[in-house]
């Protein structure tokens, strides 16, 4: 007997339907499945048999035959077990077609019936409710939490396989809550520490409102690393939409909590310099978000800038321009979202002390040329804002007079970017002046003719890029909109243009 039933698999970010057709006929004992499953879409036969058997079901010694249609698109993933162990049922007679109908199936089965957690629940969850409102998910316990938050949608989440038969049986499968989440804010770090460094923090106030990216240059303790921790904390909250799409991607990525928890705060990712292009831009062969897009809608650091491999950085460029990532591959090409504010931080010269108030610098001018070359000209052109820093004195840190605390900046940038978001209400995927065109700004940004004049004459002056150019253009709108002007004047570009001089 034949039977059908529904599921689903993601592809990036994005879960499309899978049908797992379930053929059991007369002849050799014998499983195949087709449909260019993974090698642990092919092992699902060995979990898939044992949990019947443990759970009490007798699959008699037939020719099975498991299908996932679409044919073509490379299945992955462990998901599939539960949906094919339902669709055996339903092909032996153990369970009626018309019970299982109004069901999506997700989940991996232990050798003991147990129904265990998979990457990517609530991606499937969301395509299953804007495909059908109507139908129940079936998910893992351990993806209750997150598969939840489509709030739409009705889950039941059975702990084992047996559960799960006799509840589609009885009709008894009861709709699983998700416990609310807990508040993941992190309150330690506040810009109310850091003593002094006015101009570092006006650049990644600048940074955070129009969600520029920012390069910290200085010697060893200034605070360079102090800082970009805390750029998070005077970003604007996730809007609903965004934090769905940042779980999503952990989700894919396999790295939610267990708890399934909510990932309602900007992504703050900090990878080591040891990382190779794969792990920050993402890869393998079944392709995994990078860290370029676990940070997408917060913020990448990329302290000790320079230790980077150069092949690394050169991959950013590609997410820095568009916002995300294509990872092509024989057969697919995934696309990741990678939209993320860019802090970076490094030493002025190979012994770190260049602008050093006390300690002289013992580089000569050709190993300060060569240090600083390690970031090529095309990177160095896409970070909008370079910030030369001194540590502060100590008699400053001794005095430890309270500085201005995140929250009162967070206001500040909420302001600005309320009004970016009005602004730019009816271009799509633009939300900050990072995402606009230059020429769009050109023509409907309000840059006043003095401001022109003043950037086309320091464009020649500093031999900027075409692309330097709209850069500084877009810095100059944001430190407009921090001072709620409708206009771009001269001020504003002189300021965007001193972070350019470098
Ligand atoms: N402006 C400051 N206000 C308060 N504390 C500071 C300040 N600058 C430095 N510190 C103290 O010095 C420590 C070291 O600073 P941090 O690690 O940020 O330096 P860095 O610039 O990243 O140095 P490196 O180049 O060695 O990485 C901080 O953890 C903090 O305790
Ligand atoms: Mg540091």
């Amino acid at each position: 007997m034949l039977a059908a039933i529904r599921s689903a698999a993601v592809l990036g970010i994005d879960a499309y339907d899978v049908c797992v057709e379930v053929d059991v006929a007369q002849g050799l004992p014998h499983w195949t499945i087709v449909g260019l499953p993974s090698g642990e879409v092919k092992e699902s036969r060995e979990r898939v048999s044992a949990a019947l058997a443990n759970s009490g079901y007798v699959v008699p010694p037939r020719r099975v035959t498991v299908s996932l249609s679409p044919g073509d698109t490379r299945k992955t993933g462990t998901g599939f077990d539960v949906p094919i162990a339902v669709g055996l049922l339903v092909a032996l007679g153990v369970l009626d077609a018309a019970a299982v109908e109004h069901f999506t199936f997700l989940g991996e089965l232990g050798l003991d019936g147990a129904v265990r957690g998979v990457r990517g629940a609530l991606s499937v969850a969301r395509h299953v409710a804007r495909r059908d409102g109507a139908s129940t998910l079936v998910v893992p316990p351990a993806n209750v939490n997150e598969a939840g938050l489509v709030g739409t949608l009705r889950l039941v989440a059975p702990a084992t396989l047996q559960e799960l038969v006799e509840g589609v049986r009885g009709g008894t499968l009861t709709t699983a809550q998700r416990r609310e989440p807990g508040a993941g804010h992190d309150e330690g770090a506040d810009f109310a520490d850091v003593v002094g460094q006015e101009s570092a923090k006006r650049a990644l106030e600048i940074a955070a409102a129009g969600a520029h990216a920012c390069l910290l240059i200085g010697p060893p303790g200034a605070g360079k690393t102090m800082l970009a921790r805390r750029m998070p904390s005077i970003l604007p909250a996730l809007t609903e939409e965004e934090a769905l799409e940042v779980t999503a991607i952990h989700s894919v990525a396999g790295l939610l909590p267990t708890s399934g928890e909510y990932l309602a705060v900007r992504p703050f990712r900090a990878p080591h310099h040891s990382i190779s292009s794969a792990g920050l831009v993402g890869g393998g062969g079944v392709p995994r978000p990078g860290e370029v897009s676990l940070a997408h809608h917060g913020v990448l650091f990329l302290d000790e800038l320079l230790e980077f491999p150069r092949s690394a950085l050169e991959s950013l460029r590609q997410p820095l321009e568009d916002g995300r990532v294509v990872i092509a591959r024989a057969a697919l090409s995934v696309a990741f979202p990678a939209r993320f504010s860019l802090v970076a931080a490094m030493n002025p010269c190979p012994c770190s002390f260049l602008g050093h108030p006390s300690r002289p610098c013992v580089c000569s001018e050709s190993e300060i040329t060569k240090y600083r070359s390690r970031l090529s000209g095309p990177m160095a052109d896409r970070i909008d804002m370079h910030v030369m820093l001194t540590p502060v004195s100590l008699d400053a840190l001794d005095a430890n007079v309270a500085a201005e605390a995140s929250e009162a900046i967070r206001t500040r940038v909420d302001a600005a970017r309320a009004l970016q978001r009005r602004r730019y209400e009816s271009l799509e995927r633009v939300e900050c002046n990072a995402h606009v065109s230059g020429r769009w700004l050109l023509a409907r940004g309000r840059v006043e003719p003095e401001a022109r004049r003043l950037l086309m004459e320091a464009s020649e002056a500093l031999q900027l890029s075409a692309r330097a150019y709209h850069r500084v253009l877009r810095v100059a709108r944001t430190i407009a909109d921090l001072e709620r002007s409708e206009s771009v004047v001269d001020a504003h570009l002189a300021e965007a243009l001193r972070y350019r001089a470098r």
